[in-house]
């Protein structure tokens, strides 16, 4: 009878074999980046899990009722990358240390208890890309002038808007932590290789583009020179016939 009442309560019905995954279906990360994928577990029994299982569907397969694992609370070989931050009653996140490329997938979280096992199905996915640095100018056509208005701007293809930014100039960092490097007015000082990373992730580091600027601040100088050699011959010339 007890039990019935129980199982009318909302608060225990919601005490089910389950595993929550965060709520975006996908997860975008920067190649070099940590991620932690947060999840939360339940189940009906009383006892805590005895054993804590991540695997990913590049290695494994279905419900992941067997090896390989990611992670495995009874393994002492995992892999280095893969740490658990969770617990064993209902905090199962995973920190994936700098990801790359072939981290890319999903990822399911499995818990055995001593009555049964659960695997959470679908798991999370996780999409891992290079940052990438994309220029924007003025001038469509030709070299970039002194003088033009030109835009570069830190991208990560599976996601919007990055937040803070760290840009380099020739490999040094320089002060600016917007996604976006505006240039209203070019000069030839701006010429050089820019790349970006996300802040505190230096691994992150995108390829470097690298910006020309001509320097048409040449031309008025040859003009200058130009001027005072005809002058000289003139004056030569008046000289001389003054002499005469
Ligand atoms: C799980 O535990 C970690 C470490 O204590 C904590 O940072 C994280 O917020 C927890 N996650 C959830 C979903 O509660
Ligand atoms: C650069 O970005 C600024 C501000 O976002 C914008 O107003 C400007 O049109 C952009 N310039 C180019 C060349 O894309
Ligand atoms: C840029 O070059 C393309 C092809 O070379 C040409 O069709 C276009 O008109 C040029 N645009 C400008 C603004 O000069």
């Amino acid at each position: 009878m007890l039990q019935i009442i129980l199982l009318l309560l909302p608060g225990v019905l919601s005490n089910q074999w389950r595993v929550n995954y965060p709520p975006l279906s996908l997860i975008c990360a920067a190649r070099g980046s940590d991620v932690s994928i947060d999840c939360r577990f339940t189940h009906p029994h009383e006892q805590p899990v005895q054993q804590v299982l991540w695997c990913s569907m590049r290695s494994n397969h279905g419900n992941c009722l067997n090896e390989p694992y990611v992670y495995n609370s009874e393994a002492n070989n995992n892999q280095k990358n893969f740490q658990y931050f969770g617990d064993k009653t209902s905090n199962c996140s995973l920190l994936i240390s700098n990801i790359n490329r072939t981290h890319s997938g999903e990822y399911k979280f499995r818990f055995i208890t001593r009555q049964d096992k659960w695997t959470g199905d679908p798991g999370v996915n996780i999409l891992v890309d290079d940052l990438r640095v994309s220029m924007s100018r003025s001038r469509e056509n030709g070299s970039t002038m002194a003088g033009d208005s030109l835009n570069l701007t830190c991208t990560l293809s599976c996601s919007g808007n990055l937040a803070d930014v760290q840009w380099f100039k020739n490999g040094d960092p320089i002060q600016h932590s917007e996604p976006v490097l505006t240039f209203s007015r070019v000069t030839a000082e701006d010429s050089g290789n820019y790349s970006c990373s996300l802040r505190n992730f230096k691994t992150t580091v995108s390829e470097e583009i690298t910006i020309y600027i001509e320097d048409v601040a040449g031309s008025p100088t040859i003009l200058i020179i130009v001027v005072f050699l005809v002058s000289l011959v003139f004056i030569t010339a008046a000289v001389m016939l003054m002499r005469r």
